[in-house]
């Protein structure tokens, strides 16, 4: 996650209304166009995403998520009638775009985060998206990790903290493993050549099965906003168990 590149991920960020008290926290709502020429008036699909830039990490969106979501905007046949979860989903408009082309989707984030689990819900609600929303701490067994058999996992800037990376990669060899034929499709800051990336593969036991430069299908309107070497990887077990 850069620091840099997050206040471009938000091409039109409106405050609130000045009222007669002072807003409680910062609190905008931004605007995410997909199809036709992705603007404000040619568009197939707006998703409207509220984020709060005072507070946590997944109270924003991360120009990963910008780039995943538009990733599933493209493949969106491929998605239509899928059963989708988002980890670390934070303000989820992967997951939202996947929601609106008529996938089942699940988002979720940490568990005893409910500022950020409400603000999922908000957001849904605000985009009259009929999505499930759960608590899900990577590398924590409780009851809604049992439940997920998604086709596809998808994670949105998920791989900035080295030191939660065998947490969520345990969360995610689990959910393959207990959902044949999934795969995992994550967009992230590529740091360290691909070295990340084949290192991760050889630990968890997966194989990379597509690896694209996340600017190289990103409309120009949405790359002129954004910066960094954003890559897109899917992922799924080396030794799929059969469907
Ligand atoms: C950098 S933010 C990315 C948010 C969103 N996917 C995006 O790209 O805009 C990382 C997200 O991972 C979530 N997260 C961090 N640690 C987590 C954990 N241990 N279990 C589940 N989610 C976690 C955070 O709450 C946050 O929503």
């Amino acid at each position: 996650m850069d620091s840099a590149s997050a206040s471009a991920s938000s091409p039109e960020a409106e405050e609130d209304e000045p009222g007669l008290a002072p807003p409680a926290r910062m609190t905008t709502v931004s605007r995410h166009y997909f199809g036709g020429a992705s603007s404000e008036h040619d568009h197939a699909l707006r998703v409207d995403i509220v984020e709060n830039i005072e507070e946590d990490y997944g109270m924003f969106v991360w120009p990963c998520s910008v780039i995943l979501a538009e990733y599933v905007w493209q493949q969106r046949t491929r998605f239509s009638h899928s059963r989708v979860v988002e980890l670390g989903a934070g303000t989820s408009l992967p997951g939202l775009v996947a929601a609106k082309v008529g996938a089942d989707v699940t988002l979720t984030d940490i568990a005893h985060n409910t500022e950020v689990l409400n603000n999922i819900r908000q957001i849904c609600g605000l985009n009259d998206a009929n999505c499930k929303v759960v608590g899900l701490t990577w590398g924590e067994w409780d009851e809604p990790v049992f439940d997920l058999h998604p086709d596809i996992i998808l994670g949105a800037d998920v791989l900035y903290d080295s030191a939660k990376f065998d947490d969520l990669f345990a969360t995610v060899s689990f959910v393959l493993e207990s959902s044949p034929g999934a795969v995992f499709i994550t967009t992230y800051h590529n740091r360290s050549g691909h070295h990340l990336i084949e290192f991760l593969m050889v630990k968890w036991g997966l194989k990379c099965l597509k690896l694209l430069d996340g600017f190289s299908f990103l409309p120009s309107c949405k790359a002129d906003s954004l910066q960094g070497n954003i890559q897109l990887v899917e992922i799924a077990l080396e030794k799929a168990k059969p469907k």
